[in-house]
């Protein structure tokens, strides 16, 4: 940063010239260089005392550009979000030091400047205007910014320690952040192409949340950036961390999500509109597609992890014995029967059924995920069912959970 300090020839007010800084960059009028970035309020003077600042950033509601304000209270953040125009007005108005809810100081940063509004003992203003050798990385100015479905800046974020208290990711989480980005990137398109209107509720179950990541993820994602009433259920066996979210949404006082502590075989929810189970182990991942096609979701999102149920079964045909005689490939086909009857089983529940590689976890280096989409007039069912016959007698395959839940409810009748 180099240190080109001027003060700004006062001619003018300097809140006015502060005011007008903002909306040209939020207009976008002049360079790039001058395009919006962040900006914070501080030295708040009303009568909440636990308000220590306000920061301001751009993002995406309903496909429109917003100011998002995160109001930084000392024991929880909140945010709201407002149009340009709102936006713009609330800031005028905290900087009026007449109002009862005024802040002494702002700070506005623009690609390769930052300007400096502060306010005197009394109320006096002086603007200063730093220039920045460096030009702050955006998606809109840089073309080689990684485009992120997740704004860092989302308190969630800093609450599950993916960023630290400035908002800055911390390195050991990048590969969270990734999984967290792709898994929404995923789950955009297959919602998109239901095309929902925005008065439907969404009631989103995430079997075998662990920490929260991706449940706190499409909560924040269908609330802030798509505008929808999202209702989101977690549900996970330990208990420690379902206390840890828990903790988490009450200290940024989060409607619309909570936690269920037990076994994914005990929740049984009235309604399931998106069905995610990523990495729960075993049959638990049957269980929980079972929920999904029972209650007739209309997204199932679902990485398997363990394969135990199908791989004794295997009865290695004559021809792939040779093959099948190493545990490491054994072990892979159990993983591909297993995974490729889930695909059919779905298909032949009506769903548009896709497999393919996702972001492989820290503790495991599993990366498969089965993306289902319930489309009307999509069962091949009879098809479907037989493919399935053959499959499991070519490998000798007794049962698998799956098929029998399905079968025990009529699913597959
Ligand atoms: C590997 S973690 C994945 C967490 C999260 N889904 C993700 O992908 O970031 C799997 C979680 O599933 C939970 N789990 C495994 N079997 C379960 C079951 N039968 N019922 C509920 N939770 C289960 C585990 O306790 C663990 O926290």
């Amino acid at each position: 940063m180099t240190v080109a300090e001027s003060a700004l020839n006062s001619t003018t007010n300097p809140t006015a010239q502060f005011l007008e800084k903002l909306a040209d960059s939020l207009a976008g009028k002049g360079s790039v260089e001058s395009s919006f970035v962040k900006l914070s309020l501080g030295k708040y003077r009303g009568e909440d005392a636990t308000l220590n600042k306000i920061s301001v950033r751009v993002l995406e509601v309903k496909g429109q550009p917003h100011l998002s304000f995160v109001f930084h209270y000392q024991t929880k953040d909140v945010t709201k979000n407002f149009s340009f125009d709102e936006g713009i007005a609330k800031i005028t108005m905290y900087l009026d030091q007449s109002h009862l809810e005024s802040f002494k100081s702002a700070h506005l940063r623009l690609q390769t400047e930052e300007i400096q509004l502060a306010f005197n003992k009394k109320n006096q203003p002086s603007i200063h205007v730093q220039k920045t050798a460096e030009t702050v990385v955006t998606a809109k100015a840089h073309d080689r910014e990684k485009f992120r479905y997740i704004d860092i800046n989302r308190p969630f974020l800093k609450g599950l320690g993916v960023t630290d208290a400035n908002y800055q990711l911390i390195p050991a989480m990048s590969r969270k952040w990734k999984q967290i980005n792709k898994f929404i990137e995923v789950f955009q398109h297959a919602f998109e192409s239901l095309k929902l209107p925005q008065s439907h509720p969404v009631h989103v179950v995430d079997f075998g949340a662990g920490k929260g990541y991706l449940t706190f993820a499409i909560h924040d994602f269908l609330r802030e950036n798509l505008g929808f009433t999202a209702n989101v259920t977690g549900v996970e066996l330990r208990a420690d961390l379902v206390k840890l979210c828990g903790n988490v949404i009450d200290q940024l006082s989060l409607d619309g999500l909570a936690f269920y502590q037990g076994d994914v075989r005990s929740y049984h929810p009235d309604a399931v509109d998106v069905m995610i189970a990523l990495h729960a182990c075993d049959v638990a991942t049957d269980y929980a597609l079972h929920t999904g096609i029972r209650l007739g979701a209309s997204i199932i999102m679902c990485a398997p992890c363990c394969h135990k149920q199908v791989r004794p079964q295997i009865q290695s045909p004559q021809v792939l014995r040779p093959m099948l005689q190493h545990g490491v490939h054994l072990g892979q086909e159990a993983e591909m029967l297993t995974d490729g009857l889930r695909a059919l089983l779905l298909e032949a529940c009506g769903y548009e059924t896709k497999v393919f590689e996702f972001v492989s976890l820290e503790h495991t280096s599993k990366n498969k995920m089965i993306l289902a989409v319930k489309r009307d007039n999509f069962s091949k069912k009879t098809e479907i069912l037989k493919q399935i016959e053959s499959i499991k007698a070519f490998y000798g395959i007794q049962e698998q959970c799956l098929e029998t839940l399905l079968r025990d409810d009529g699913l597959l009748a």
